[in-house]
């Protein structure tokens, strides 16, 4: 057993800590007020590399292995966590689902942009009545011989306005229920394809999330993804590794949270002493780190099952369980140690407290890695 990390794994987590605190740092408040989707700073990460990292190079990927994937997430979520998920959308959704599922075509045609930042993609599961039960897809895809006609909606749809390439799933056989179900690449410019509403969210503001509408969108038979009928096991799969990168985002948002809180407990005054000197912070501080490392063992051994060749489908779901509890109760109580300043946004604790609550909702409610967790406990 060996908890260190390589020298191309602290390098590479010491240029995306670089990179959140110089270029995501500055205007991460009016971003998040305004909800602006950091266009510039999406651009600069993409030459970075950290926007198709484990994907193939001979495609435009880094090559990578999980492992420097979370170290990246931890990173820039302790700063920015709308920048990050749309890294982790990009990285561990759409070019891991494409590289290791699409054809060399597909991948031809789309990977090397999305792998460059040239393009971002989005991942299009959800809707309004197929949220936690995602078998229930109301969208369809109706085989037109060497075509396809989508029709439906999608919601909470992660880059959703920004994105120039979409993972649509869609039900092509009704009677085979999720044996029927496909998954399609779409593009933004495509006849009948309309972005809907941006929604105004309580948390991630600068990530752009919207509805999306498809009216009689023609989508070529080449740009089915895998066998007819792969599509909802395409989204398991794809899902079961972006729950690593959700977890390692939760991760992000708590040691942020935590540094925050540990840095002014050292110089705000109270009754003559600095606050950490008061066992009550101190305290605190001790069950944040605790919390953490436990959390970060965790995302670490998901992702190092995942590069091991194991099955990571439990130990994903654990983590991202675990770690966005740990997300959820650090920010509460960095805000507390803030006391009053905790409530202001110039002290930063107070978005990162609501950025928390997402990473217990999307790619998959704490209540759904549950189920997975369970699944896997009793299957055998
Ligand atoms: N890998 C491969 N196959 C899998 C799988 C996995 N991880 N999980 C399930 N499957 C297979 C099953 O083996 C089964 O196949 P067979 O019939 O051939 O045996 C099939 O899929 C159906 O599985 P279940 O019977 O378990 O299906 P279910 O209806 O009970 O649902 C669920 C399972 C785990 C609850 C699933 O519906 C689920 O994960 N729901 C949550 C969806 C989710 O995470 N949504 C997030 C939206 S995306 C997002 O948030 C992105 C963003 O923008 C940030």
């Amino acid at each position: 057993m060996d908890f260190g990390l390589t020298e191309e794994h602290l390098m590479i987590r010491d240029a995306a800590r670089d990179f959140a605190r110089t270029e995501l740092l500055p205007g991460v408040i009016e971003r998040d007020t305004h909800q602006k989707f950091p266009t510039e700073q999406v651009k600069k990460m993409g030459e970075l590399g950290f926007l198709g990292m484990m994907a193939d190079p001979q495609y435009g990927g880094g090559g990578m292995d999980t492992i420097s994937y979370v170290l990246v997430m931890e990173e820039l979520s302790k700063i920015d966590a709308s920048a990050s998920v749309i890294v982790s959308v990009n990285n561990s959704l759409v070019c891991w689902g494409l590289d290791t599922y699409g054809t060399d075509a597909q991948k031809e045609k789309y990977l090397t942009k999305l792998t460059t930042g040239e393009s971002i993609g989005a991942f299009c599961l959800s809707e309004p009545e197929a949220g936690s039960d995602a078998t229930s897809q109301k969208t369809t895809a109706i085989d037109k011989g060497d075509h396809y006609v989508l029709n439906g909606t999608k919601n909470w749809i992660t880059n959703g306005g920004s994105a120039d390439f979409y993972l649509v799933i869609a039900q092509t056989d009704k009677e085979k229920k999720h044996k029927g179900i496909n998954a399609f690449i779409v593009e933004k410019n495509w006849d009948g394809f309309e972005v809907g509403v941006k929604e105004d969210k309580l948390g991630i503001r600068g990530s752009d999330t919207h509805s999306l509408i498809f009216n009689d969108v023609k989508v070529p038979k080449e740009n089915r993804i895998g066998e007819d009928g792969f599509g909802f096991k395409f989204a398991m799969k794809t899902l079961s590794g972006g729950r690593i990168g959700i977890a390692a985002q939760a991760l992000g948002i708590a040691s942020g949270a935590y540094e925050l809180a540990r840095d002014y407990s050292k110089v705000r005054k109270a009754f003559g002493t600095e606050i950490c000197n008061h066992q009550a912070i101190a305290f605190k501080l001790a069950d944040m780190h605790t919390n953490i490392t436990a959390a970060r063992h965790m995302v670490m051994k998901s992702a190092w099952d995942k590069d091991q060749g194991r099955n990571y489908d439990m130990s994903g779901a654990m983590a991202k369980l675990y770690a966005s509890q740990v997300a959820m109760d650090v920010t509460v109580e960095a805000v507390q140690v803030h006391g009053g300043n905790g409530y202001v946004k110039e002290y930063h604790v107070e978005r990162l407290m609501r950025d928390a609550k997402i990473t217990q909702i999307y790619e998959g409610t704490s209540e759904i890695q549950k189920i997975v967790i369970s699944r896997g406990l009793l299957k055998d």
